[in-house]
């Protein structure tokens, strides 16, 4: 049954209208409507994860058959959710977004599940923080399109299969070793989420740009990709934000100047690192003699959240080797201490 608990329902919808009481604030953003690509022609990047999707959506679509379930991984704002709006729109099923944490019990998943049609997509975010028992609801789901109800206890016991339709399991994490073995392997497409190469990032700042109408010229364009830290999600972010640092400081033109000036004052420096990324650079640096540490140590001297750390900061510090993960904890890449000075000099050297 379900109580009066806040719906684990984050968002519900055709694959046309997306605006629903469910939906979530920063899917209401702007972006979500007008920078999303809706298909797999129109998608940047991520090329052999584009190209399995459209064989095995090509595939299922020829045999009359629902996609096999995917699982995506990667850091935060590499398009995995992108990709399940795009699933949800090439195979015309309806999309329903929830997350791990919001299903707290067995009966959230439940209520969703029994109300997805034949080739509707569910979309588990953060799937690796499904509770134990609403997850062990999921195997059946996954595998026979079935759950089981169990009703009484001991010698009374009796079970009862209750049919699903056949829907389409979409999971998101940013920590594929967290997944139980029962679970990962139910997942028929399994694909890992990269950061974006530069080049790929110029092309989405211009299709942005373009669809917001903003005139970023081509050195604009380059600069903003290169201090976007790979990720789509923080180049579309950026541009808005340096969007409004030209209309009013500038003429309204987005030229490479202006995005070091915009930047600058967003605490963003020449490596695209953030002030938490410094913070957490300078930690190793001067807390820990350059490490190696463990992350809960660098967790407590900065107050941050370790989750935070692992899931936000530290992928695209590891990528660039600005960060070593060592079994004796994590210690700074040699670039490191050059850049925590250049850097701070040109952010810091501002005030
Ligand atoms: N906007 C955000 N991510 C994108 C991508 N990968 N391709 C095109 N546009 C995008």
């Amino acid at each position: 049954m379900m109580d009066e608990s806040p719906s684990p329902l984050l968002f519900s919808s055709g694959t046309r209208d997306l605006t629903t009481p469910h939906s979530r604030p920063e899917d209401q953003a702007e972006e979500f409507f007008s920078l999303r690509p809706s298909s797999l022609r129109e998608y940047i990047g991520q090329s052999e994860t584009v190209e399995t999707l459209e064989i095995a959506i090509a595939a299922a679509k020829k045999r009359g058959e629902p996609l096999e379930h995917v699982l995506l991984h990667g850091p935060p704002g590499l398009g995995k959710t992108t990709l399940a709006h795009i699933i949800a729109h090439e195979m015309g099923g309806r999309l329903t977004l929830t997350s791990g944490p919001a299903l707290e019990k067995a009966g959230d998943l439940v209520g969703i599940l029994t109300h997805l049609s034949e080739g509707d997509i569910l979309f588990i975010d953060e799937i690796h923080r499904l509770p134990r028992m609403v997850e062990e609801f999921l195997y059946s789901a996954m595998e026979d399109f079935a759950i089981d109800f169990v009703f009484d206890k001991g010698v009374h016991a009796r079970s009862h299969r209750f049919r699903l339709n056949r829907f389409v399991l979409v999971g998101a994490t940013t920590r594929v070793g967290l997944l139980s073995a029962p679970l990962r392997d139910r997942f028929g497409l399994f694909r890992s989420l990269d950061f974006y190469e530069e080049t790929d990032l110029v092309r989405i700042a211009a299709r942005s740009a373009d669809l917001l109408e903003i005139r970023l010229h081509p050195e604009g364009a380059q600069v903003l990709a290169r201090r976007s830290r790979g990720t789509p999600r923080i180049v579309n972010r950026l541009l808005k934000r340096v969007r409004d640092y030209a209309q009013v400081r500038g003429d309204g033109h987005i030229y490479g100047k202006t995005v070091h000036e915009a930047l600058a004052l967003e605490g963003i420096d020449a490596l695209g690192l953030t002030p938490l990324d410094r913070r957490y650079l300078r930690t190793i640096a001067e807390f820990y003699g350059g490490g190696p540490v463990g992350i809960e140590a660098i967790a407590a001297t900065l107050q941050e959240e370790s989750d935070t750390l692992v899931d936000v900061v530290e992928p695209y510090l590891l990528k660039t080797g600005l960060v070593v993960r060592t079994s004796a904890g994590r210690r700074l890449g040699a670039q490191a201490f050059s850049h925590l000075g250049s850097g701070l000099r040109e952010v810091e050297g501002r005030k």
